[in-house]
């Protein structure tokens, strides 16, 4: 049996600037490496949508498609999991001929089986990621938080994605409903009950997921070079779900519901519910918001809770995840990027880092592979 979740080969083909691409490795920390623009952050990407959602782009899949190549793209890897090895892959099927260009969802394929959905890739792959837009995630908005820990508590609970999928659809349903003047009733009441039961078991899961996560982010490493920090969920259905049992929590969120009808038809939307979760972090030894610390000591907090996001996957699933760690050396002095490496090395998780110069990834040790991109293809430097 293997401890990690490794990706030993990836193959993509018209996925934005490549027409095809190969990397074969078995290494653990795997550096990309190139100028501005040639095409790192992309693989990256490319490895993002092999678990479910958008990728750490968050973009329409027409778009990732090469521009004056097919329409469609293709992502597919051979992969390493505590249960086994499995083939997998995602593609997306352009259409042209289309306004949107055909932007609906994309397939995946498992040891040569299409799928039902991409939600199956959940059952394969934990993955998590670090990137330049992720500098503002403490004082940014609220949504970009909440997606960033849903992440996390996917990688924990492998129905949470869907979940969190199903109640904003019912959610989108009951908004639509309640602006309807004819509006059926019954019905609004069978949606509120279908949210309410989704929402707690989504309360759940992050309650579960933020007990584990603030014990690893809280402890205190004296080696670390990256700080601990304190992290609280801030929601009121996290708050019911913690407090009262999970079918008096149902109740009370549809009553909750119910109640609010005639203010939410004034807003045009659902002004309560685990839709509007946030989580605040404080700097451990600086005791201070993290939204108030220096851009430096936030990127520093920021590598401090991802380490810790892999510390609690790896406990509650018995690997760690692989992690995309996108232009994060760079902004280390030499002490902090030996650190770094350290702790992915002593996590055994697979890394797969960028940088614009080889000479942040010097010290990556003899476990690592370094890869330099340049012109839509890459060449193995070592
Ligand atoms: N759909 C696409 N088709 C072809 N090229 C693309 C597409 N989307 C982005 N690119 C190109 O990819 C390059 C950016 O790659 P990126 O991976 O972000 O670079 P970096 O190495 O700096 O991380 C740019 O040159 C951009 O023009
Ligand atoms: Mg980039």
């Amino acid at each position: 049996m293997n401890l990690h979740y490794r990706i030993n080969r990836l193959t993509l083909s018209d996925f934005r600037n490549y027409s095809s691409l190969r990397i074969e490795t078995s290494r653990p920390l795997v550096a990309l490496t190139g100028q501005n623009g040639a095409g790192k952050t992309n693989v990256l990407e490319a490895l993002s949508l092999l678990v479910p959602g958008r990728g750490l782009r968050g973009s329409a899949f027409n778009v990732i498609a090469r521009l004056n190549g097919s329409g469609s793209w293709g992502v597919a890897a051979d992969i390493e999991t505590p249960e086994d090895e499995y083939k997998i892959g995602t593609s997306f099927e352009g259409d042209p001929t289309s306004e949107d260009g055909g932007n609906t969802g994309r397939n995946a394929m498992v040891d040569g089986e299409v799928q039902r959905s991409s939600g199956v890739l959940t059952n394969y792959l934990k993955m998590l990621w670090l990137t330049p837009a992720m500098d503002r995630l403490f004082a940014g908005p609220a949504s970009d938080r909440r997606r960033f820990f849903d992440r996390l508590v996917a990688a924990f609970d492998a129905h949470h994605g869907a979940r969190v999928s199903a109640f904003e659809k019912l959610m989108r349903e009951r908004n639509f409903l309640l602006q309807d003047p004819r509006c059926d009733y019954t019905w609004l009441t069978s949606i509120e009950r279908q949210m309410s039961e989704h929402a707690i078991a989504i309360a759940s899961a992050r309650n579960a997921a933020a007990t584990t996560l603030q014990r690893h982010f809280a402890a205190r490493a004296e080696a670390s070079p990256f700080p601990w920090g304190i992290l609280q969920l801030v929601g009121d259905i996290e708050q019911l779900s913690a407090h009262i049992p999970a079918v008096q929590a149902e109740e009370e969120y549809a009553r909750i519901l119910y109640d609010s009808r005639n203010v939410d038809r004034a807003q045009q939307r659902t002004l309560k519910g685990p839709h509007r979760t946030d989580f605040t972090v404080t700097h451990g030894p600086k005791n201070a918001p993290a939204e108030l610390c220096s851009t430096g000591e936030q990127k520093a907090l920021l590598i401090g809770l991802i380490l810790a996001q892999a510390r609690s996957v790896k406990e509650l699933v018995g690997a760690a995840p692989i992690l995309l760690l996108d232009e994060v050396a760079a902004h280390l002095d030499a002490f902090r990027r030996r650190g770094l490496f350290e702790a992915l090395t002593e996590l055994g998780v697979q890394a797969w880092m960028t940088g614009t110069d080889e000479n942040l990834f010097s010290e990556a040790g003899v476990q690592s592979a370094l890869y330099h991109v340049e012109h839509g293809s890459i060449v193995e430097v070592k």
